[in-house]
């Protein structure tokens, strides 16, 4: 069983999992587009240097501390290990792939979302327990934070992100709070605002009542569902034959991207029944390597709440 480091900053989930699909990968060309900390990252390279006597990884994170802790983290891996770290957007991948000169990979592995870092120091504005500037942004040169969305949108637009990103039912009245209760810069205010509008049944029942507030804002801040369609048809042409793309998502506007998107890959002809011959030409890019989305068991849970909602989709590209 590979084990997360002790003292590691955030603990990766469905390890082991995720270790044994990319083990079993063709050799080649390993990409983390998310690699945060490197703790599936390291783990991975780790165990396909072991298998194939040499193993290259392209780690892509947007967050320039994610970076550094990852680099630090991989100088640890032992055996012929070649590591090219870049800091964009996932969606770049092809231009990262393009300028290392790299045509097809083995693996594309991202592991959405935030970090363990971004939601344990206040200053990066993420948490509505620890006080923080309302920030939320992932990549610091990002033009918006969140306490430009909060202060400059207007209530409809505000409601609209809740209600789109957040799945949050009292999006109008929260929406219509935060307007009253500007300027908002800190995060502790925000949540009490969001706790304040809500009604005190509601408030009973669930998690935190910012939570919901909190992801929507931080989804637009970052435009993380922009990135994640965008990436999704452009690694499934990266991969070679035989190379596994597994995502890890959070919550279901992303898994609902990830498993439409790897069901239309996997989609064949879609001529009409009755045609004699297909005409439409069409043949599955790829095969499911797992039928049902992969959950964390309730032990791992249990030992790691970030994990709770966690679901992993796995495709392997077909020959074509
Ligand atoms: C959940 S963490 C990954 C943790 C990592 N698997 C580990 O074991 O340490 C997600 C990381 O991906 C980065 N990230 C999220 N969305 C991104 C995007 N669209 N492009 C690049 N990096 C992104 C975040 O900055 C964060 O460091």
């Amino acid at each position: 069983m590979t084990q997360p480091r002790d003292g590691a900053p955030h603990v990766p989930v469905l390890l082991d999992r995720v270790v044994a699909l990319f083990a079993d990968a063709p050799d080649g060309v390993y990409v983390d587009g998310t690699l945060g900390a490197a703790g599936h990252a390291a783990a991975v390279l780790q165990a396909r240097a072991d298998r194939y006597g040499h193993a290259t990884l392209v780690g892509l994170d947007r967050d320039p501390h994610a970076l550094a802790l990852a680099r630090a983290h991989l100088a640890e891996v032992g055996g012929a290990v070649e590591v090219h770290l870049v800091r964009t957007r996932f969606d770049g991948i092809a231009e990262v792939l393009d300028d290392l000169g790299i045509d097809r990979v083995a693996g594309v592995f991202l592991d959405l979302g935030i970090s363990s870092m971004h939601v344990d120091e206040a200053e990066r504005g993420f948490s509505y327990r620890q006080d923080g500037p309302l920030d939320m942004r992932m990549d610091p040169d990002l033009p918006r934070t969140a306490a430009d969305l909060v202060n400059d949108l207007d209530a409809r637009e505000l409601a609209r992100i809740l209600r789109r990103y957040g799945d949050e039912r009292f999006a109008d009245r929260i929406a219509r709070a935060v307007v009253a209760a500007r300027p908002l810069s800190r995060t502790v205010e925000l949540a009490e605002v969001v706790r304040n509008a809500i009604p005190a049944a509601a408030r009973r029942t669930g998690g935190h009542p910012a939570t919901r507030t909190f992801q929507a804002l931080r989804i637009a801040v970052n435009g993380e569902l922009d990135a994640l369609e965008q990436i999704l048809p452009v690694a499934l042409d990266r991969l070679a034959v035989g190379g596994v793309f597994a995502v890890l998502s959070y919550h279901s506007l992303e898994d609902r991207a990830v498993k439409r998107a790897f069901a239309d890959a996997a989609t064949g002809c879609v001529c009409p029944p009755g045609l004699p011959v297909c005409a439409c030409g069409r043949t599955p890019q790829v095969e499911h390597l797992i039928r049902r989305p992969e959950r964390p068991s309730p032990d791992e849970a249990a030992a790691n709440p970030r994990a709770t909602a966690a679901r992993l989709r796995v495709v392997r590209r077909l020959e074509s």
